[in-house]
């Protein structure tokens, strides 16, 4: 296998809105994460991805960019930005971009121009279509809730936005367009940055011809999903930007792909194929989403995550690379999901590290991760901001007279507020966020959960992350070595063994609060082991033929 720095990083994600103030306006800066690379310097990842900083009029909190060459006001200035670079090169780290280029803002001087008149330059930069019998050229319907077009009566016709109304779909038939991707591209490549995240990149070739969905609701993520996701031409379009750009400058990239395959995902990141490094697929995501999507719950099962990272660790190895995520900005926090935020908040935490710092592939870190973070329940839908979120809540409560306390429920297990509740970095008030009024309120349990907390405290988090990442920089194995299921019925304990050469780590992890007993599998051959980490206290000596694990233990060692 071909070794490469990107495979050997360990990604932080920031989400600059709730990062950290340093100016006491309520909104995260850049000014603030500079403030805090010390910080992450300590935890030890070398590598940042930085959601979206670019100029926007935060429909969708940046993710809507009305110029790609601009930083937005309230995050600070371009020179701001570039001291940024220097201060993370200076200390080793890497910076990777969001790109988000499956659509613009609809304040974007493309949009303003293309909606102007249908002969305008600039018509084609985005999806034009007259409408169908008095409606919507077709049935496809928005992620966040309605139809997937809106009517503009300047020219009479619908534009397409697979998000809100304020992302209208890029074109990216028009070669034009796609010229003027790439050169902004090099815009920032040029500064010295390290590499891209996509936004839903899987998302740009449509169907030709805009068919109607045949069975809405069996689409893949959303209503219209297989019209737009891995479209025909996505391969073609991911190679042409490559050649064009990326390989002309040593960096990383990740596709965000919702819907993607294995099968797919190991022609994205065949490196001989020259498309992108790496995907975010979203599977193990999806575990606890019932038929009626998203917002429709289901219990997760343990039997569910050992199969979907099983297929994945196994569907890409020795053919692509994986990247390795709980949650992220888009995701309820990784402890209140898959872990027991109260009476084993830290045990899970850490025991749910192991499981994925373990894992082979290239590991995230979601800004508050590491110091366990936790999901957050406001008590009306009024404190809430993001506008999945509050369109959801107005398509069901309001217009569709469903349960306020179920829609509520779902808010509370599922919603993206819940990772974008401001960084909790000590006990002083707004969790010293900012000495404002911070845009969204912080999450009332900072005074125990805090940066400042987990620094000081030995047996943290925090600290246990540092020796986590640690050793994935001194040991190949976790890098590279090959992933091995174990005990595949068991229905509390997850095991797996990671191989390289003759080198062989066994992963023990409890995912319950109960006390199961982990029985060494047959096949498993050592004369010896050595403790690498644990989330209890465990006697170098102890056999390991037997162990009965504490609630959300987690143990590895390395075999001998
Ligand atoms: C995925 C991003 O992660 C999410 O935050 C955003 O709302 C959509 N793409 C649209 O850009």
């Amino acid at each position: 296998m071909n070794k490469t720095w990107w495979k050997e990083s360990v990604v932080y994600q920031i989400y600059p809105r709730s990062f950290s103030d340093s100016n006491g306006d309520g909104i995260g800066d850049i000014n603030g994460i500079i403030e805090k690379l010390d910080y992450l310097k300590e935890l030890g990842i070398n590598v940042i991805w930085l959601s979206p900083v670019y100029q926007s009029p935060n429909d969708d909190n940046g993710y809507d960019i009305s110029d790609y060459q601009k930083i937005m006001d309230e995050f600070g200035t371009m020179e701001d930005w570039e001291r940024l670079l220097a201060e993370m090169h200076k200390r080793g780290l890497k910076l990777i971009m969001d790109l988000v280029v499956n659509h613009s803002s609809d304040e974007h001087a493309w949009f303003k121009e293309s909606r102007k008149s249908k002969d305008n330059p600039y018509r084609d930069y985005y999806i034009w279509r007259p409408g169908k019998n008095g409606a919507e050229p077709n049935n496809w319907e928005s992620v966040f809730s309605g139809s997937a077009w809106e009517y503009d009566e300047a020219t009479e016709e619908y534009y397409l936005h697979v998000f809100s109304k304020k992302q209208p779909d890029l074109n990216w038939e028009n070669p034009k367009l796609r010229e003027e991707v790439y050169r902004m591209m090099k815009f920032w490549l040029d500064k010295g940055i390290d590499g891209f995240r996509m936004d839903v990149i899987n998302f740009i070739s449509k169907v030709p011809g805009l068919p109607d969905a045949e069975n809405p609701h069996n689409q893949r993520y959303a209503w219209g999903g297989d019209y737009f996701m891995d479209g025909p031409r996505i391969h073609e379009f991911m190679n042409e930007m490559n050649q064009n750009v990326l390989s002309q400058y040593d960096v990383m990239t990740v596709g965000e792909m919702p819907g993607v395959t294995t099968e797919e995902a190991a022609l994205y990141t065949d490196g001989e194929r020259r498309e992108l490094n790496m995907v975010f697929q979203f599977e193990h995501v999806d575990l606890d989403t019932g038929p009626g999507g998203k917002w429709d719950l289901k219990p997760l099962e343990l039997k569910d995550l050992k199969a979907t990272f099983t297929k994945w660790q196994k569907g890409l190895e020795g053919k692509g690379w994986n990247s390795l995520y709980l949650n992220n900005h888009d995701q309820p926090r990784m402890v209140s999901r898959f872990g027991n935020d109260k009476e084993y908040r830290v045990e899970s935490a850490k025991m749910l590290a192991t499981f994925l710092h373990m894992m082979q592939g290239t590991p995230y870190v979601y800004q508050g991760e590491e110091i366990g973070m936790t999901n957050v329940r406001f008590e009306t839908i009024e404190e809430y901001e993001d506008i999945e979120t509050l369109n959801m809540y107005r398509e069901k409560v309001m217009d569709g007279g469903e349960d306020l306390a179920q829609v509520m429920n779902s808010v509370y297990v599922k919603g993206r507020d819940n990772a974008r509740t401001p960084i909790q970095w000590d006990d002083s008030e707004n969790a010293g966020f900012t000495e404002g009024n911070p845009w969204l309120k912080v999450n009332p349990n900072y005074k125990e959960i805090n940066a400042k907390q987990a620094m000081e405290d030995p047996e943290s988090i925090f600290h246990f992350y540092r020796r986590l990442i640690q050793l994935r920089k001194e040991n190949e194995i976790i890098v590279y070595g090959n992933y091995d299921l174990l005990l595949e019925e068991h229905p509390h304990i997850y095991a797996y063994s990671r191989t390289l050469g003759g080198e062989k780590l066994l992963v023990m992890l409890n995912f319950s609060d109960e006390r199961p007993v982990f029985e060494m599998p047959e096949e498993m051959e050592f004369s010896d082991h050595e403790l690498m980490i644990s989330n209890y206290e465990v006697h170098a000596e102890e056999s390991i033929q037997t162990v009965e694990l504490k609630p959300y233990e987690a143990r590895v060692y390395r075999l001998k």
